[in-house]
């Protein structure tokens, strides 16, 4: 995903867009790029590559130039070069403007654009808004296109109805010369949050580039445009009615989105884990009264006790998250449940009838697929909710209530404290469905008092890095790897291969461990790694055949064991112990040591583990 930072107010705008943009990184780009009002014109610098190759390319700031707009780009229309870098200007040179999201129509616009006149520089769809905006503006004064009487600007005019011609999905800022004091940003499909400051503006698509300036922001909504000057601000809806937004209280500090002493963001994340699930659980559980309070849901509790059927749909890490829900709604609150990948869901022309309930799982909230998942299944008359982290992101919106994880902000780009929070709030919800269906209220109570203790179990695991590091060394040169679990463990061999292929960019595969003798055991060459989790459990003894399959072929066993297993040491080339729990709560033990596996591989093979190639924090586009 991209990112877009404005500023407009009484300092340099230059290096505040800079640091803007750096806050955003995280999301993944391929180039960058600001303009800067205030000398008359608009002074455009962009580059493919990092934002240090921006940096290297801009000029002193003029000290007139308080305003201006900045862009990382992920290319989804033209390669990823300075000419198709953000801001684009009109053919006019008068409207600039910076895009997250695509244009779906961009391709019949361009060539009508071309055919009143006009003429593009780049292969972007985001040139063809900015064309179409200064087409609209050049016919503002002409009889042919009567304004709206709502009073505005004929900048604002042309910026409307340009954006209604457009189908696809934007979040857009955009300047025009001759206006020298007026930001327009509009959203539909992509976020963008306006950060309201003491006599100044910063306009971003993640709160994270606001944060450092102010805490208080307004969310827009799909169709809606602020209109800011250095005195204020005004909301409407694209169609040009007003609309009054309310003013946010940013939930994250600045500290929260700063390394620390961490190298990476992601080994934050990691280690942050025993606090963002305390937080998660926070007020929610009640070992003394055996009850679980899950607030946002509370007024859908008495439907979901009587669910006949769940969905739980998301992408990557998220999807396996869904996947272990699965596991526990049917365990504890014996409710069919099945888990969707997001981006099939949507095309398969699913079946929803009364008493399905859909959940929603991101940590973004801004995922198109699992957005797009979202509004089918709505259609479609389903109860939905979301499991997200962003407050007011885009799917925690279009869903009917949900459940925030409260893990703080993730800015690695391999997803860890939001696994096994999304996995504590599914955990939560199946003992309270259960225990309103038919788990008597003492075993709610057992298992509430188990998941307590979570967080400091998986600290016991965090003092484990250095020898999950030594692990990674040994075996970091193998190309292939497989992880395998069974039960509710298999979905974390899922997500353990995925740690380790988006950041050590080594390919790896998991699989339920019974499955490999149908094929993949075809593959074990000798100093395999195959990842084994093998903790305490009914299919403890069916795992040990699988550890001793691999070990007959010259496989590496790495294993992850329940403390105190001495059985264990004879099989396992390597072995990581976690500490004991019940088998249903281990998932968000048994991730950890995974996790730290695929850091240390990434770091060793001298990989950039917060930004990995050809990936964003959130997969805004299809
Ligand atoms: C996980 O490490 C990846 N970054 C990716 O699979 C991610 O989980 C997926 O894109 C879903 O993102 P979301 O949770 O923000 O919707
Ligand atoms: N679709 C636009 C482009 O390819 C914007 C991509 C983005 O969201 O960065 O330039």
């Amino acid at each position: 995903m991209c990112g877009i930072v404005a500023y407009i107010g009484k300092k340099l705008a230059q290096p505040i867009l800079i640091e803007g943009l750096k806050r955003l990184e995280y999301r993944g780009y391929d180039s960058a790029g600001v303009a800067l009002l205030g000398g008359g014109s608009i002074r455009i610098k962009k580059t493919s590559g990092r934002i240090s190759a921006l940096e290297d390319v801009l000029d002193e700031p003029n000290a007139a130039e308080t305003f201006g707009i900045g862009h990382t780009r992920w290319a989804t229309h033209g390669q990823p070069n300075t000419v198709n870098a953000h801001p684009h200007l009109d053919c006019t040179g008068k409207i600039a403007v910076v895009h997250n999201g695509i244009i779906e129509n961009y391709g019949t616009l361009k060539t009508w654009l071309q055919n009143e006149g006009a003429h593009f520089a780049s292969q972007t769809d985001t040139e063809v808004i900015a064309n179409l905006i200064g087409y609209f503006y050049a016919k503002a004064d002409s009889p042919e296109e009567p304004m709206n009487s709502e009073p505005q600007t004929k900048f604002e005019w042309a910026v409307q109805r340009a954006l209604q011609e457009l189908s696809g999905t934007f979040g857009l800022a955009i300047v025009c010369s001759d206006f020298p004091d007026i930001l327009i940003g509009a959203k539909k499909g992509s976020p963008l949050i306006l950060g309201v400051g003491d006599n100044e503006f910063i306009m971003a698509s993640d709160a994270s580039a606001i944060i450092e300036h102010t805490a208080q922001a307004i969310y827009l909504a799909d169709n809606e445009m602020v209109t800011v000057t250095p005195d204020g601000f005004h909301t409407k809806t694209i169609e040009n009615i007003t609309i009054s937004k309310e003013l946010r209280q940013i939930e994250f500090s600045l500290e929260q989105i700063e390394l620390g002493t961490f190298p990476h963001h992601m080994l934050k994340e990691i280690f942050e884990q025993p606090k963002a699930l305390a937080t998660c659980m926070g007020g929610r559980i009640d070992p003394q009264n055996n009850r679980i309070k899950l607030g946002g849901i509370d007024s859908y509790l008495r439907d979901l006790t009587r669910t006949k059927r769940l969905i739980l749909t998301a992408c990557g890490t998220a999807f396996h998250a869904g996947l272990v829900g699965e596991f526990l709604f049917e365990h504890l609150a014996r409710i069919p449940a099945e888990t969707e990948y997001a981006s099939e869901f949507r095309y398969r022309n699913p079946i929803i009838e009364d008493g399905t309930l859909v959940i929603a799982i991101s940590q973004s909230g801004e995922t198109l697929d699992t957005l797009s998942a979202v509004e089918e299944a709505k259609e479609r008359g389903a109860t939905v909710l979301g499991i997200v982290n962003v407050v007011g992101s885009s799917i925690a919106r279009a869903t009917d209530a949900g459940v925030y994880l409260h893990a703080g902000p993730e800015i690695g780009v391999a997803s860890t404290k939001a696994f096994t929070t999304q996995v504590a709030v599914l955990t939560m919800l199946a003992i309270e469905l259960g225990r309103r269906r038919h788990i008597r209220s003492d075993q709610a109570g057992k298992y509430i008092e188990e998941l307590s203790q979570i967080p400091d179990k998986i600290s016991q695991i965090l003092s484990q890095s250095d020898h999950i590091k030594q692990i990674a060394s040994e075996n970091m040169d193998q190309e292939n790897w497989l992880f395998l679990g069974r039960g509710f463990n298999y979905p974390v061999a899922l997500e353990g291969a995925l740690k380790l292929k988006e950041i050590s960019y080594i390919h790896a595969e998991g699989l339920p461990a019974a499955e490999m003798k149908h094929g993949p055991i075809a593959l074990i060459v000798d100093g395999m790694p195959a990842v084994f989790i093998a903790t305490a459990g009914p299919q403890y003894d069916k795992i040990m055949g699988n550890i001793a399959e691999v070990r007959a072929r010259g496989g590496k066993t790495i294993v992850v064991a329940t403390e105190g297993d001495e059985n264990i040491k004879q099989h396992a080339d390597h072995l990581i112990t976690v500490p004991f729990t019940p088998e249903i709560l281990q998932p968000m033990l048994t991730v950890v040591p995974l996790q730290l596996l695929a850091y240390h591989a990434a770091v060793l093979r001298g990989h950039d583990v917060d930004k990995p190639r050809n990936l964003a924090k959130s997969v805004t586009v299809e």
